[in-house]
């Protein structure tokens, strides 16, 4: 499997949850990854959808699943989505003492690993654990609800990030999170993320494949300047 230099990963929580498959199918061409947000109503206000909703899911769709756990205790919760077929299980920082511990489990499940920063956490104290993981979320927004308004300085996390990966030879995702859409991807894309979710620009597009391509498009200018 070739590895494609940037992903861009719809995130449903922005997609009618009444027509889930059709909203998915809708984008199985054009996206690399698919972001499922799971909220618990703990560790964020919001509650979303959980286990049953993608394993039932995953028959419907080739798209490799991005899960992305805003959940307390996912030490408990999150190898149940590996099982249930994730590519990718990301769970916050904030929400985990061990996340080197979880960070292993979830490999020997079979999926990647991912570990997410929420907005008002700092990069720093999680920069030497990144070699246990293969995905590193920084959140453009604080977690816990689509549609909300990209912050710039946040940006911030994602520049120490990419200089330490590059420093250190890791081989890691940057992905980033939250407002993501056609005048903010550039800059992120900028800073050094490689990996962007959008719910909002795609689901709330006209058509949602067009949608991701142009995102695309608008990452990988920005990434290579040309
Ligand atoms: C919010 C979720 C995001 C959300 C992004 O906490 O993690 O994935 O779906 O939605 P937009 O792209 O609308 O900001
Ligand atoms: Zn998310």
């Amino acid at each position: 499997m070739t590895v494609p230099p940037l992903i861009v990963a719809p995130s449903i929580l922005a997609a009618d949850f009444a027509r889930l498959a059709d909203e998915v199918r809708a984008v199985e061409h054009a996206a690399d990854w698919l972001h499922v947000d799971v909220m618990d109503n703990h560790f964020v206000p919001n509650l979303t959808i959980g286990l049953p909703v993608v394993q039932s899911l995953r028959a419907a769709t080739q798209l490799p699943f991005d899960v992305h756990l805003m959940i307390e205790d996912p030490r408990r919760w999150a190898p149940g989505y590996a099982d249930a077929g994730a590519y990718n299980v990301t769970f916050h920082a904030e929400a985990c003492d061990d996340p080197v511990a979880l960070a292993k489990d979830l490999r020997s499940a079979g999926a990647k690993a991912g570990l997410a920063i929420d907005r008002d956490t700092p990069i720093e104290p999680y920069l030497d654990l990144l070699p246990s993981f293969d995905t590193l979320l920084i959140m453009t927004i604080k977690a816990g609800f689509g549609g909300q308004r990209f912050i710039p300085q946040l940006l911030d996390k994602v520049r120490t990030a990419r200089q330490h990966i590059a420093s250190g030879h890791l081989e890691l995702r940057i992905e980033v999170d939250g407002g993501i859409a056609a005048d903010t991807i550039e800059q992120a894309a900028a800073a050094g993320a490689d990996a962007f979710v959008a719910g909002t620009a795609v689901y709330g597009a006209d058509d949602p494949a067009e949608a991701v391509r142009r995102l695309r498009g608008l990452a990988e200018r920005a990434t290579t300047g040309a």
